[in-house]
């Protein structure tokens, strides 16, 4: 059987930062069935190497496909730089839309002489990023800044912590006052936004949440699949840390991550 209209859409990440890219998601899609999988028992897959990420990625889609996804949305840099190829290539029949840092749009914007790209190293060492730096970063100077270890704190739910702020220090500090722009380019980050900024100042940030939610409306739109009107969208959350103390941070971040959008 293909898939259906009234089918759910199945959104995976390394664990909370898709949540940023689900909150998009519901605001583009309000009729759509939303079930959403964190793998935080293995984050963070930033600093894993690429087979470990492609056998994690293809377990996770390998369950929402069977339970009946129509459609797949990989809500992490990493895993799509590793593990969209791939997926594509063994489900053929249904929309897996991937994300990306959104170099292109920084690059479109006013000012765009330095851009800062904040993401894992995973992302930050494959062909995938390389070859978005070739096409969209020509005329801007890229400056990459692996963020080892920043993901792997916003797992713990405490974006305000003095942890996550010294890392953002040693790592961005040197930079405020030098750039344009800031692009997210992991998606845990946009949970900590605001204090992105407090050490940055004045800068425009960017992150790949609408475009991908863009995308997945125009994907689905193609296929024939987009929910009826007359459904009611739903999301649920779902962790590989199966606690009801993990799941009421997965649903505490996902309310954050709908509060903070611009
Ligand atoms: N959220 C993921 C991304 O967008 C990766 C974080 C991690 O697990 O290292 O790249």
């Amino acid at each position: 059987m293909g898939a259906e209209r009234d089918g759910f859409i199945g959104a995976f990440d390394s664990g909370v930062g898709g949540l940023t890219i689900l909150s998009r998601l519901v605001a583009e899609l309000p009729h759509e069935r939303f079930v959403f999988f964190g793998d935080s028992a293995h984050a963070p897959y930033g600093d894993k190497p690429p087979e470990e990420i492609l056998a994690l990625s293809r377990r996770t889609a390998a369950s929402l496909v069977d339970e009946g996804a129509k459609a797949l949305v990989i809500a992490c840099n990493t895993a799509t730089s590793v593990a969209a190829p791939t997926l594509r290539e063994v489900y053929p029949g249904i929309p897996i839309i991937g994300v990306e840092p959104a170099l292109k749009p920084a690059t479109l914007a006013p000012r765009h002489r330095r851009i800062l790209v904040m993401a894992t190293a995973a992302t930050l060492r494959l062909g995938k990023f390389q070859r978005l730096e070739d096409r969209w970063g020509t005329d801007s100077e890229v400056i990459e800044v692996p963020c080892v270890g920043l993901a792997d704190l916003i797992e713990k739910g405490d974006p305000g912590s003095p942890q996550i702020r010294g890392l953002l220090e040693r790592y961005l500090g040197p930079w405020r006052g030098k750039v344009d722009s800031v692009v997210l380019g992991c998606t845990h980050y946009p949970l900590v936004r605001d204090q992105i900024l407090e050490v940055m100042g004045d800068v425009a940030l960017f992150d790949g949440g609408e475009g991908t939610a863009r995308e997945t409306r125009r994907r689905l739109g193609a296929a024939g699949l987009l929910a009826p009107d007359s459904q009611a969208g739903s999301v649920e959350l779902r962790s590989s840390i199966d606690t009801p103390g993990e799941l009421a941070l997965y649903r505490r971040l996902f309310d954050l991550a709908r509060g903070s959008e611009p």
